[in-house]
């Protein structure tokens, strides 16, 4: 039996994963990102202070745990190099830390090109990426002609593989208006991340098979979450990666048939940042409220998120695609003051009613039939056992649990480390 556990997104993104991760992570042995870059906001609270992590696994704040930037993620070193030094300037030991060689590298031009090919569309077709260049980095692995952390390892392979990109980059920036780059100028800003992080750039498979051998204890932790999901999100406003757990086995380097848990992160309610259709979005003092008790807004862009009650239909969907053997709720203490509590449980989309997601298209007709509830008024964020939770508190998260359709391990009532309760 492995001890292997993904960790995984089952909404919109901002579930509250790092959070989670930062909690298990004091028993765990190793942390790996699996997929995404610097576009994640995972915000972790704990004796350390506050952080707002991009690129860097949650598992940087226990110095036993070795953190991996996985195969399946694109890692812009530049912005690496900052968030490691506001990590470290709190005291924090960075050390432990490692990038797949596989990984690919989010080169200047992938942020440029971000930005111009969001400016270049309609305001309704915007996807309202983070312009930290993951969709134009992802297209370049796609189409072969990406430039990899293990390039940075080799500097006659980096220029020939330079030498063969950079033409047709400088074709897409040139046809944006914007400057052109040469292969000098990157190799120069290669050079610096070479005598950087060259020492962390590792081949991890090895240590992570030694690993599996020792039985350590190993998490995955995702970024984003299902709805943005490449194949299984809102397409075409999704991320250019794969969150879910089939991604995670994809990105890490380990076989599904040794993951031993899958722990999907749920918000009590919803949040959505970005384009695209969300079907339980509120636009009244509600979802005002959602939004400023909540602090509903992005740790990488500072935009606010959309909010909205739980979609228990996405949910349900969300669980059967990643297969949570359980979830975690998060954010309970948020709805601690509000008097009546919704959740969709079901769409009516052309005058039908249906209880399974549709394709994005319909999803941006569909409009959700509601369930109830009682709230329960009371304060949530001492609760350290299910017994300690008011008795409407306890229906509402019963009744989520039985619509995902897992049973619920953990409920988070607050941000600090020790605000949860283990089922
Ligand atoms: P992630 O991207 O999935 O890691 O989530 P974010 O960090 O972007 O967003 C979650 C936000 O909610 C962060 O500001 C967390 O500090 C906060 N948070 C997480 N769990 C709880 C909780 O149970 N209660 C409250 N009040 N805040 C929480
Ligand atoms: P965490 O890990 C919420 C959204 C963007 C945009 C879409 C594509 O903190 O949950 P991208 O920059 O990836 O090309 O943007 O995905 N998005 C996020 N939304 N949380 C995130 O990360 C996000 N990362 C990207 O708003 O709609
Ligand atoms: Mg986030």
């Amino acid at each position: 039996m492995s001890n292997i556990t993904s960790i995984v997104g089952a909404q919109w993104g901002d579930e509250g994963k790092g959070r989670i991760v930062d909690y298990l992570a004091v028993h765990s042995d190793i942390v790996i990102r699996y997929q995404g870059g610097d576009n994640a906001g995972h915000t972790v609270i704990n004796d350390k202070g506050k952080f707002a992590l991009h690129i860097i696994p949650s598992g940087i704040f226990n110095p036993e745990t070795t953190n991996i930037v996985g195969a399946g993620t694109v890692v812009n070193f530049e912005t690496m190099a900052t968030e490691l030094a506001s990590i470290a300037a709190k005291g924090v030991e960075v050390t432990n830390l490692f990038v797949d060689v596989r990984a690919h590298l989010i080169m200047p031009y992938h942020c440029m090109l971000d930005g111009a090919q969001e400016g270049s569309k309609s305001q309704k077709m915007q996807i309202g990426t983070t312009k930290r260049g993951i969709g134009p980095c992802y297209s370049d692995k796609a189409t072969r002609s990406g430039i990899r952390a293990a390039d940075l390892l080799d500097f006659d392979r980096l220029k020939n593989r330079l030498e063969m990109a950079l033409p047709q980059k400088n074709r897409e920036l040139s046809y944006f208006g914007l400057p052109e780059v040469t292969v000098d100028e990157m190799l120069a800003l290669c050079a610096k991340w070479r005598d950087q992080f060259g020492d962390k750039i590792i081949d991890t498979v090895p240590l992570l098979r030694q690993a599996y051998e020792d039985n350590k204890k190993i998490l995955l932790e995702g970024q984003l979450g299902i709805m943005r999901d490449l194949d299984w999100g809102i397409y075409p406003y999704t991320t250019s990666s794969s969150p879910t757990s089939g991604g995670a086995t994809c990105g890490a380097g380990i076989a599904p048939s040794r993951i031993s848990e899958v722990i999907g992160v749920a918000k009590v309610y919803s949040t959505s940042v970005g384009g695209g259709p969300f079907m339980t979005e509120l636009f009244d003092e509600i979802g005002t409220k959602l939004q400023t008790v909540g602090k509903e807004f992005g740790a990488t862009t500072g935009r606010p998120r959309r909010c909205g009650w739980f979609d228990a239909v996405a949910a349900d969907y969300s669980c059967w695609i990643n297969g949570f053997t359980s979830i975690a709720l998060t954010k309970l203490d948020i709805l601690d003051s509000f008097e009546k509590l919704k959740i969709c449980v079901a769409y009516k989309v052309n005058g039908e009613i249906i209880k399974h997601l549709p394709e994005t298209a319909q999803q941006e007709i569909a409009q959700p039939i509601y369930e109830e509830y009682d709230g329960w008024m009371s304060d949530t964020t001492n609760a350290r056992k299910w017994e300690n939770l008011p008795k409407n508190a306890q229906i509402y998260c019963k009744r989520l649990s039985e619509l995902v359709g897992a049973p619920i391990k953990y409920i988070s009532v607050g941000p600090e480390r020790d605000q949860i309760i283990i089922m």
